[in-house]
């Protein structure tokens, strides 16, 4: 590794990919996917800028090309900024058949997202006031529960428009307040 930059360049914190390198020997198996996620999960807009990973690439000497897959294999991933709440939605069969496509499309309509031939493909989209971010999954693992839906990292199962559309008021009153 070279020696640690206590630089912020653009949109990336080294201080902090520095402390977080620091924890983990980067090329024990796992260590990678730590590491971008905590890398991650520090960004006020939650997702991996390309400098961060090419910070990341040029301190732990792993190839640019194995991290990028990496964070592009991964759903968790985000390369694009997100929005300040999320809402991820799964399409698996078990909550398609249990109307996880009707909670998609009210979920669109009611934050002025475009819905249409996109909400049947992996999906993320956020709002144009960086509130809300919606994105699709493939599958929860929770599927005994479905529809299930997740917000801000809680999962909710056995969901309904009713039930959704209270989590959507509860992010609006917590805007407010911020
Ligand atoms: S299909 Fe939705 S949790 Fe499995």
């Amino acid at each position: 590794m070279s020696s640690a930059s206590s630089t912020q360049v653009a949109d990336v914190d080294q201080d902090f990919i520095n402390k977080v390198l620091a924890k983990h020997t980067a090329q024990q198996p796992g260590s990678l996917l730590a590491i971008l996620q905590e890398v991650q999960n520090n960004h006020p807009r939650k997702y991996l800028p390309q400098e961060a990973l090419g910070y990341i690439a040029a301190r732990t000497g792993i190839p640019m090309s194995r991290i990028y897959s990496v964070a592009t294999f991964y759903a968790l991933f985000n390369l694009k900024p997100q929005g300040r709440n999320t809402v991820c939605v799964c399409r698996g069969t078990a909550c398609h058949t249990r109307g996880s496509r009707d909670l998609m499309e009210k979920l669109m309509m009611n934050l002025g997202l475009r819905s249409g031939e996109d909400a049947e493909e992996q999906l993320s989209v956020t709002t144009a006031d960086g509130k809300m971010t919606v994105r699709t999954v493939a599958c929860f693992g929770q599927c005994a529960l479905a529809p299930v839906i997740e917000v801000n990292h809680s999962i909710f199962g056995h969901m309904n428009e009713r039930m959704m559309m209270r989590e959507l008021e509860a992010i609006d009153k917590q805007e407010g307040r911020s």
